[in-house]
């Protein structure tokens, strides 16, 4: 079992900065002792890391990615192994991705499937969602056997994609009183599909088929109105409710006053959000906004969106900020929606800069780096039952360690990056920070730019429940 120190370096957690030197023996975190407390332990080191300059911090966590994902007439581009690599060079190093279950389909050979994709594929720790896409007696009792016995707590429901996933309102009402039960968290994509589809269909018989009409036909409302009747089904159910990839202002204060009433409803967003919006990104000329749709949609920058979302990870009304990486070439794939923008499958990819673009927040001063940490590793940790194994560097903590240096920097590329995608909707974006060196489990998987761990090292992470629910 070998033996890093990691030394000189200041530790961040989700409370603060620290100048602190981490032993890690094997796949764990040993101790932490003050500078040099370890200069006599380390001549029997396998390896000292020296971390001067640079921040010290938990591998990151991103808890909703869709590797190898069915959908819109295609499959997400990235597969357990390419996605992982990709994530592990950007300093993630634990996924939570989503296994897949739909009408007439039975969860457990929906999970099966979703193991075989995964088994000794990945080379970072993964776990799973379950999206249920056919509430029925059969899925309710499946949640409670996947709660007990697999290590899956959290299920996934739709209220938009009519026809693929979508549940009705008895639906949703059905697997929350379910997940109140059991413990279990109930994610929602909240946009009101059936109302969207009527808007699509009218909008492409006005000839507007341009990506922007995606989100056109996708507005605030839909997903303020459904964030808000999720709210409302989750009070009867008395079920906590994880709203994911929220991206309108009047959601997040929907989600907000829940939270103000001390209901346990969580917000997710994700940089997408964050960073691009309809006017500069998803309006580009010809198909090029294809790159960007995904839903929810990109919202309108020019009604303040991207700023009450930095708002509300400042202020906790969202706790945690994914991907929701979900890749798609635009050769093959996007093209599939040339003419039509309801065929452009849904989804950005950028498992890989996830931890880059939010330390973005810390270089403009939205964000704390007691914040950045928390938001990308310790809440998501704690959030979906991975807490204190993940999401901080404490002794007996698994040792999933990032080494950044904010003196570093990053440029983003197709041309460079790690995913399987001919694109990246960042693409010539140079930030500030650098992720240098990147252990999981105590093994170095990435520095100097180079993937130096080993598909199949990453396991399958059996979750907890929630840490947040009392
Ligand atoms: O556009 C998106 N979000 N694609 C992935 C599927 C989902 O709804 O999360
Ligand atoms: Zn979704
Ligand atoms: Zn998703």
């Amino acid at each position: 079992m070998a033996r890093v120190l990691i030394s000189g370096g200041e530790l961040l957690s989700a409370s603060g900065a620290q100048m602190v030197d981490v032993l890690i023996d094997g796949e764990q975190i040993a101790a932490l002792g003050a500078p040099g407390y370890f200069d006599d332990v380390a001549p029997t080191c396998d390896r000292v890391i020296d971390a001067k300059g640079r921040y010290v911090l938990p591998g990151g966590i991103d808890v909703h990615t869709h590797m190898e994902l069915p959908f819109g007439g295609t499959a997400a581009s990235d597969t357990f192994e390419t996605g992982t690599i990709a994530a592990a060079f950007g300093g993630t190093t634990s996924i939570i991705d989503f296994a897949v279950q739909r009408t007439g389909e039975d969860v457990h050979d929906g999970l099966a499937a979703w193991h075989t994709k995964a088994d000794g594929n990945c080379a970072i720790d993964y776990g799973f969602h379950q999206i249920i896409g056919g509430v029925d007696d059969a899925a309710l009792k499946a949640m409670a056997d996947l709660t007990a016995n697999e290590g899956v707590t959290s299920f996934k429901l739709f209220m938009a994609y009519p026809g693929v996933f979508y549940s009705d309102d008895g639906q949703i009402l059905r697997a929350m009183q379910t997940a109140a039960g059991i413990g279990a968290t109930i994610m929602m994509h909240a946009e009101n599909g059936p109302a969207i589809d009527v808007l699509v269909a009218q909008a492409l018989a006005r000839g507007e088929t341009s990506p922007r009409y995606h989100s056109l036909t996708r507005p605030v409302e839909m997903e303020q109105e459904a964030t808000h009747r999720a709210i409302m089904l989750a009070k009867v159910a008395k079920a906590p409710l994880y709203i994911v990839h929220m991206s309108a202002r009047e959601a997040v204060e929907a989600v907000a006053r829940a939270r103000d009433m001390g209901a346990n409803v969580f917000g997710e967003t994700c940089p997408q959000y964050l960073y691009l919006s309809l006017e500069e990104h998803l309006s580009k000329a010809g198909f090029e906004g294809a790159a960007y749709v995904c839903s929810t949609p990109l919202r309108s920058r020019k009604e303040g969106h991207q700023d009450a979302l930095w708002r509300a990870l400042r202020t906790n009304d969202l706790s945690i900020v994914s991907t929701d990486h979900c890749p798609f070439c635009m050769k093959d794939q996007k093209e599939l929606g040339l003419g039509d923008f309801s065929k452009i499958p849904n989804g950005i990819g950028s498992v890989e800069h996830r931890m880059d673009l939010l330390y973005q927040g810390v270089v403009t001063g939205e964000l704390s780096l007691a914040r950045w940490v928390e938001l990308a590793s310790t809440t998501p940790a704690r959030m979906f039952g991975l807490y204190p194994r993940k999401g901080v560097v404490a002794p007996g903590s698994d040792a999933d360690v990032v080494i950044y240096d904010p003196k570093g920097t990053t440029d983003i590329s197709a041309k460079t990056h790690h995913m399987n995608m001919d694109h990246s909707a960042y693409e010539g974006i140079h930030v500030d920070g650098r992720v240098e060196t990147v252990l999981s489990r105590g093994r170095v998987v990435i520095e100097n730019n180079t993937f130096t761990g080993a598909v199949g090292h990453g396991v399958f992470l059996r979750r907890g429940l929630s840490q947040y629910l009392l």
